[in-house]
């Protein structure tokens, strides 16, 4: 194969953060803790681990693997490593990054508004009708647009340093505040009167609330968590030095994004239970999405130091949508900008721009083009459901197969150590290619089935 000299990240620590940055997100923080504590609380968490060790994290080592053997972008990278017939798959991650990319910034978009809020207004009345709130700035025509435009122009900006002046400066400064930031909202929120009953809500398990569709739903997060299916992984990979230990650092990565979204668990579903033992009401924890943009603006109306919390949890919101917003857009930019064979600049304008023009219909598929429906759901859903449901899954599968039945196996194992310059255990090894050939691909397309099925 022919050898290419590609930028690098220049450290360990900023392999990690950006790795990590790339992982933790607006999953961790907006649907990790409404699932959990839906799902039976530690039972979920139980199940949540057992499938990452055995499907997820395979498969993340999978991607990250390909992108560092090739050295490419998703799309050229099967090419590269000489099945050329191949390359489709590489094109479903495309497709699945440019469409989670593209509902992605308009959540972003929504964090960055309401952090403004928290540093202006604040969220300071009790009486204020939350919901209502957000579903009329959701469904307004501007606003929205324009804090999705901010939020993709920082990520924009971010990326066009370049791998090592932008992303691995900004994710190594971002991921470190975040990191503080969510420790310290998360203490604030266990010290309320009344958060142990949140805190055993979450943590306690409770198996009667497991069900098939928890083992589906928990996959599924896992994925979404990981980022797997985008090219995300597989760029970054090819970003990493030969001699950095694969292995390590995506077990490293998976851990740190279960890890965290635990504790923004704990950030969030203590403190609805101390303000609703308060105000003598039930908790509403089963708010769904809505969770952290309707019920938690209300609690921090309600909660010692609220406005200074509010700012912080926004902040950390917003930097965790960005980390992750700057790996999905590198994804889609490292393919315009190598197959196209053009500079990074000009391929990360050219990527914005699609990203915004159909962000744009995402966006205003909660208002004034609600009627706009593809298979029976919004753009925003249609966006949402065919990443998660199919290009990210199917992607998945294939590049599975690919590793496990067509690439050799000498290959596999001369990249997974590293050429030999890592020390990855020998029964490592062996377990890891046991799952990658048989296991991950039975979990993942078990998941695809139920998926479509039910
Ligand atoms: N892992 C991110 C989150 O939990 O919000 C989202 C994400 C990042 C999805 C990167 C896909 C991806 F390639």
């Amino acid at each position: 194969m022919k050898k290419i000299s590609r930028e690098k990240f220049g450290s360990r620590f900023g392999v990690l953060m950006a790795m990590a940055g790339s992982a933790i997100g607006l999953g961790n923080m907006w649907r990790f803790p409404y699932l959990t504590a839906k799902n039976g609380g530690a039972a979920f968490i139980v199940i949540y681990l057992l499938l990452m060790l055995t499907i997820s994290l395979p498969t993340m080592i999978t991607e990250y693997l390909i992108g560092r053997r090739s050295r490419s972008n998703a799309y050229s990278a099967y090419g590269r490593l000489g099945f050329p017939k191949l390359k489709f798959i590489g094109l479903m991650a495309i497709f699945a990054v440019v469409f989670v990319l593209s509902f992605y910034i308009v959540v972003g978009g929504w964090a960055t508004r309401y952090l403004v809020e928290a540093c202006t207004l604040g969220f300071q009345s009790t009486a204020t009708d939350y919901s209502g709130k957000f579903a009329s700035f959701v469904s307004s025509t501007a606003y929205p647009l324009i804090y999705t435009f901010i939020f993709l122009s920082l990520t924009a900006v971010i990326i066009s340093g370049g791998v090592k002046k932008g992303i691995e400066a900004f994710s190594k400064i971002m991921m470190t505040v975040l990191f503080i930031i969510i420790i310290l909202v998360a203490i604030h929120a266990i010290s309320l009167p009344g958060a142990m009953d949140g805190v055993k809500y979450l943590l306690v398990p409770d198996f009667s609330k497991v069900t098939g569709e928890t083992w589906v739903t928990a996959l599924g997060q896992s994925f979404f968590s990981l980022g797997l299916g985008c090219g995300t992984i597989l760029v970054y990979g090819s970003y990493v030095k030969t001699e950095e230990d694969l292995s390590m650092s995506a077990i490293f990565t998976a851990f740190i994004d279960t890890g965290f979204a635990i504790v923004a668990g704990l950030a969030i579903i203590p403190a609805i239970f101390a303000i609703a033992s308060m105000n003598g009401v039930e908790p509403n924890v089963d708010a769904g999405p809505g969770l952290v943009f309707i019920t938690l603006p209300s609690i921090f109306a309600s909660m010692p130091f609220g406005s200074v919390i509010a700012i912080l949890f926004f902040l950390s919101l917003g930097l965790a949508a960005i980390t992750s917003s700057i790996s999905l857009l590198e994804s889609f930019v490292a393919y315009v900008m190598e197959v196209w064979n053009i500079s990074r600049k000009k391929a990360v304008l050219f990527a914005s721009i699609i990203c915004l023009c159909l962000g744009a219909f995402c966006s205003l598929s909660q208002g004034v083009l609600s009627d706009v429906r593809i298979l029976g759901m919004n753009v925003f859903d249609f966006f949402d459901k065919a990443s998660s449901n199919f290009f990210m899954t199917v992607s998945c599968l294939l590049m599975l197969i690919f590793a496990g039945w067509f690439m050799k196996k000498e290959d596999f194992m001369d990249e997974l150590t590293g050429r030999g310059l890592s020390k990855t255990p020998g029964w490592l090894q062996k377990l890891i290619y046991l799952l990658v050939k048989f296991i991950a691909p039975i979990g993942v397309l078990t998941i695809i089935i139920c998926n479509f099925f039910f």
